[in-house]
């Protein structure tokens, strides 16, 4: 059939119209998009999936609404590519804008383009990663834009703890196209080309006069340090797409199934002495990264909002192999206590983790909530009860290691055995107390001391005494552990051998909370 003349014209008109859409807005455009350090579009597919393995979905789609000029306009594919294929040999869909085409904008093709996709990935459980380079909704398309959101925040919102949805921030994003991200479980953007903002500087100098840069207001540094709203910076395209494969490894393909689990390396004890890496001295800071790299598999650790609210961390690892994720205090940053910030960064993870099946490690070194003016008017009672809820609410497996102090709200909320921990072990020195020594004594020796003040004796050493008599009772979890509230005191260097064990234990764990529509989390 392929020698029919007309077949092999029709073939050759076919490849060709194939080449011109690939070139989206034009040669002379994707330069302009590489001189900026960008991959263009297709690179970027061509670098994500598996060789070979990437399958277009709705290729011929064009723009149908006309208005301002736009009929005038090519608009190949509507200026996203949309399709499936294997990361790392598992199925993966995809939605990836294309700048050169109208900015990337979003018009009612371009957005029934994507939320079709969407459907697709929640039909068949698997992740969707959305590779955004976009001025948001098609401002010549009007209501045509505003549904094509509409459509997309929709499905996001349906999908969320059913697939993961991963966002990779690839150029200058801006209205809609940030509020899709905003919704999916992972943001990633890039540095130096990649911009997140509801209303550009310009907009923003017209309607309130304000002048600013894109970078101070929606750089990579602004959200990875000061709004969250980030998990990750990639150096480039590259190293972006990159981190989002590796995150990929950790996650299932939807919460119908359990994460993958890789053959890791037999490896029972922690390679470095754990006690070097924790001073005893209940005040001094250290690395809590450290700890938690010796106790899972090695190179397994990666750490998600590295920058953001650093007096907890969060990050998938794992442990013999299976997907875990950790949530530790890092007394390093404002002594790993718990403030506005942290809770919001850990209840989020920890409500993922749960909705994905990936059992939960906490490692605890706190000292308590941040008390202070700024904590409480920036509502950190709505927020650390997100906290207490995401742990209270969460039925994966959930493992606790108390490693020098637990004290007070902080104790309870970071996974107790009274919010369902499967297994609370502690150190032979972990206090867990109401407060610490310090704040303890001048509340319940207060009278004591003072007269031994009044009778004009030592109240110095009166003071000193009482602490000890605190600290004897307190700093150890021997009481603690007698009421059950923790299962095991163990030795540190025991902790990853111990963990392994309860992880096994539990990997059958089936828990069902009483029947409701939703919770209403405090958000
Ligand atoms: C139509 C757009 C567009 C848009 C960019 N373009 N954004 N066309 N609708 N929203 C076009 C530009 O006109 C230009 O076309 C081309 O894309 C490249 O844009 P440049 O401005 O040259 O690029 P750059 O200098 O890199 O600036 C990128 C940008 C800027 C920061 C994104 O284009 C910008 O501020 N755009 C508008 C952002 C915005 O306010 N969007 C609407 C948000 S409201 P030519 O033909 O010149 O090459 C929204 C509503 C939904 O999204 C909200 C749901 C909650």
């Amino acid at each position: 059939m392929s020698s029919d003349p007309i077949y092999s014209a029709q073939l050759e008109a076919l490849k060709e119209k194939k080449k011109n859409m690939r070139l989206g807005g034009g040669a002379e455009a994707i330069e302009k998009q590489r001189k900026k350090g960008k991959l263009s579009v297709w690179e970027r597919i061509e670098y994500f999936f598996d060789a070979g393995t990437f399958v277009e979905v709705g290729a011929y789609i064009e723009l149908r609404n006309e208005f301002f000029g736009l009929g005038k306009k090519k608009t190949p594919g509507d200026g996203v590519v949309t399709g499936f294929g294997l990361v790392n040999g598992r199925l993966v869909y995809a939605a990836a804008q294309d700048f050169t085409v109208l900015g990337g904008s979003l018009g009612e093709m371009h957005g029934k383009k994507i939320a079709s996709l969407m459907d697709m990935a929640l039909q068949n459980g698997a992740p969707f990663v959305s590779l955004n380079d976009s001025g948001g909704a098609r401002v010549q398309e009007g209501i045509g834009a505003l549904c094509g959101y509409g459509d997309i925040f929709m499905r996001n919102t349906r999908a969320s703890g059913v697939i993961p949805q991963i966002s990779l921030i690839m150029g200058p994003c801006a209205g809609g196209a940030v509020y899709s991200p905003g919704i999916t479980d992972f943001v990633v953007m890039v540095k130096d080309t990649s911009y997140m903002f509801i209303t550009g500087p310009e907009v923003i100098r017209t309607v309130t006069g304000e002048t600013v840069s894109m970078e101070a207001l929606g750089g990579p540094e602004m959200h990875s340090g000061k709004s969250g709203v980030v998990t990750y910076v990639g150096e480039n395209d590259q190293d972006a797409l990159d981190w989002v494969k590796r995150l990929l490894s950790y996650l299932p393909g939807s919460n119908a199934e359990t994460p993958p689990s890789v053959n890791s390396v037999p490896q029972i004890e922690m390679p470095a002495d754990i006690e070097e890496l924790v001073p005893a001295n209940v005040n001094k800071p250290y690395d809590m990264s450290e700890v938690v790299k010796n106790i899972l598999d090695i190179n397994s650790f990666l750490e998600l909002q590295e920058n953001y609210a650093r007096n907890v961390i969060i990050g998938f690892g794992r442990l013999g192999g299976t997907s875990v994720g950790i949530v530790a205090n890092n007394p390093r940053e404002s002594a790993g206590c718990l403030d506005v910030n942290a809770s919001d960064k850990a209840a989020r993870f920890v409500r993922f983790c749960d909705a994905f099946n990936i059992p939960l490690i906490t490692l605890v070194d706190v000292p308590g909530f941040l008390p202070g003016t700024d904590q409480e008017y920036n509502g950190i009672i709505r927020h650390g009860a997100k906290l207490l809820y995401a742990y209270a609410e969460a039925t994966v497996p959930k493992l606790t290691v108390i490693l020098r102090k637990s004290y007070g709200g902080a104790y309870i909320c970071m996974c107790s055995r009274h919010l369902g921990a499967d297994f609370v072990a502690a150190w032979p020195g972990a206090e867990i107390a109401v407060m610490g020594p310090d704040g303890a004594v001048n509340i319940v020796f207060k009278k004591d001391i003072d007269a031994v003040k009044e009778a004009g004796g030592d109240a110095e050493a009166k003071a000193a005494e009482c602490k000890q008599e605190y600290i004897d009772k307190f700093a150890n979890p021997t009481i603690a552990a007698s009421r059950g509230y923790v299962d095991d005191v163990i030795e540190p260097a025991k902790t990853r051998s111990v963990l392994l064990a309860y992880l096994r234990a539990l990997s059958t764990k089936h828990q069902e909370g009483p029947k409701r529509k939703h919770g209403n989390i405090p958000l």
